[in-house]
């Protein structure tokens, strides 16, 4: 075992660590208040290559392994969560997911902008009855000739108002349960697809959340994403490499909650000394910095085992039922440490709290990855 970066692994993760300070940290916190998408951040991400991040050269993209992704993921989540979510889903659920499954026209008419940075994708997948339970996909694509006409409402779409290229879960086949379900890719001002207004969240608020509504929207027969049925399949597969994504956003998350409470608990006097020099204060920093450590460890596990070609679901359930945890866990020992400055906007600890919250919900709720990694355990 090498617990040694490669050059080039760490070239990445100092260049993603410098444009995470210099370009992203000036507007966090009025973009977190304004609830503002970063417009011009995500296009210079594009420019640097990371928003397709593992997508071959050959398709416009940085061909770098999952490793650099998870290190660049942690620099820019620990500036800021909402670029790294804008950036996750990009590149795990959208690039990599084209890149994987879709054919050649779709890759040279998609996949290319896409992993430039040019244009932005999401990935709709859940419902407002199929959130968890996503086997239960009630959008409709009916197969008409050279188009398939969707109707149906998609939720929580991360990235929805944004976006310019939408991967729709959709039934083709109602007999077949989750085997009736197709990937179609949904150009954005397609007739007859619309959003709902942006989400007002508790966090990533600088990330736009929406719901997407087609009706009677004509999508061309060659806009599905490999073939008609596999829908499901590309979905999970697709997000257990999602699921190294968002445990990368929560560990940046709780680096950065770490950072502040070691750099607070050095100025701050208490019974005439810094209160660092307290066991109490001590032993929540030393816990941080374990868990970080361990799902640091889960994750970079997760990512080499993808890297390697190996099956990676469980690990990266693994890898994301922790970190979030932790990301929540950091973020409220932060905010104590703090006193009653963590609880106030002047210091950045409560956004860290409540942009840590939403790792443990979405691409898989905690209860999911549970479920998920029991399975693995339990078949024969
Ligand atoms: N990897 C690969 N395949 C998987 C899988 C995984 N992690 N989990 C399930 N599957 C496959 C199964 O092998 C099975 O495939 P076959 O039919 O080809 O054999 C198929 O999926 C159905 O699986 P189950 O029979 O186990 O179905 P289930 O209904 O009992 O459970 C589930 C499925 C695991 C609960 C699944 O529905 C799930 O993962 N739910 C959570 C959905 C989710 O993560 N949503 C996130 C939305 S996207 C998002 O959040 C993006 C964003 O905004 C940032």
């Amino acid at each position: 075992m090498n617990f040694d970066f490669t050059d080039e692994q760490k070239m990445i993760q100092e260049s993603a660590k410098d444009f995470a300070e210099n370009e992203i940290a000036p507007t966090a916190v009025e973009r977190d208040k304004n609830a503002e998408f970063p417009t011009e951040i995500v296009k210079k991400l594009g420019e640097l290559g990371f928003m397709g991040m593992m997508v071959s050269p050959d398709y416009g993209g940085a061909g770098m392994d999952t490793i650099s992704y998870v290190l660049a993921m942690i620099e820019i989540s620990k500036i800021d969560a909402s670029v790294g979510v804008i950036m996750s889903v990009n590149n795990s659920l959208v690039c990599w997911g084209l890149e994987s499954y879709g054919s050649d026209y779709i890759k040279k008419k998609y996949l290319i902008p896409l992993a430039q940075g040019e244009m932005l994708g999401a990935f709709a997948l859940s419902e407002p009855e199929a959130g968890s339970d996503a086997t239960k996909q009630k959008t409709i694509a009916d197969k008409d000739g050279d188009f398939y006409v969707v109707n149906g409402i998609k939720n929580w779409i991360s990235n929805g108002l944004s976006a310019d290229y939408h991967l729709v879960m959709a039934t083709t086949d109602k007999e077949k349960g989750h085997k009736g379900i197709s990937t179609l890719l949904i150009e954005k001002g397609t007739e007859g697809f619309g959003h709902g207004v942006k989400e007002d969240k508790l966090g990533i608020r600088s990330s736009d959340t929406c719901s997407l509504t087609f009706e009677n929207c004509k999508v061309p027969v060659e806009n599905l994403v490999w073939e008609e049925g596999k829908g499901f399949n590309f979905a999970m597969n697709t997000l257990n490499g999602g699921r190294i994504g968002i445990a990368s956003q929560a560990i940046g998350i709780a680096e950065a909650s770490l950072h502040a409470a070691i750099k607070y608990s050095r100025e701050r006097k208490a019974f005439g000394q810094t209160i660092s020099n307290f066991q109490g204060i001590q032993f929540m920093i030393s816990d941080m910095a374990v868990k970080i450590d361990a799902a640091k460890m889960l994750t970079l596990k997760a990512a080499a085992f993808k890297d390697a070609g190996k099956p990676f679901f469980k690990e990266a359930a693994m890898a994301k039922l922790y970190s979030s945890k932790i990301a929540v866990e950091c973020a409220l020992d932060a905010i104590q440490i703090h006193g009653g400055y963590g609880y106030v906007r002047e210091y950045l600890v409560e956004r860290y709290l409540r942009d840590a919250k939403i790792t443990e919900i979405y691409e898989g709720t905690s209860e999911i990855q549970k479920i998920v990694i029991a399975r693995s355990l339990l078949k024969d």
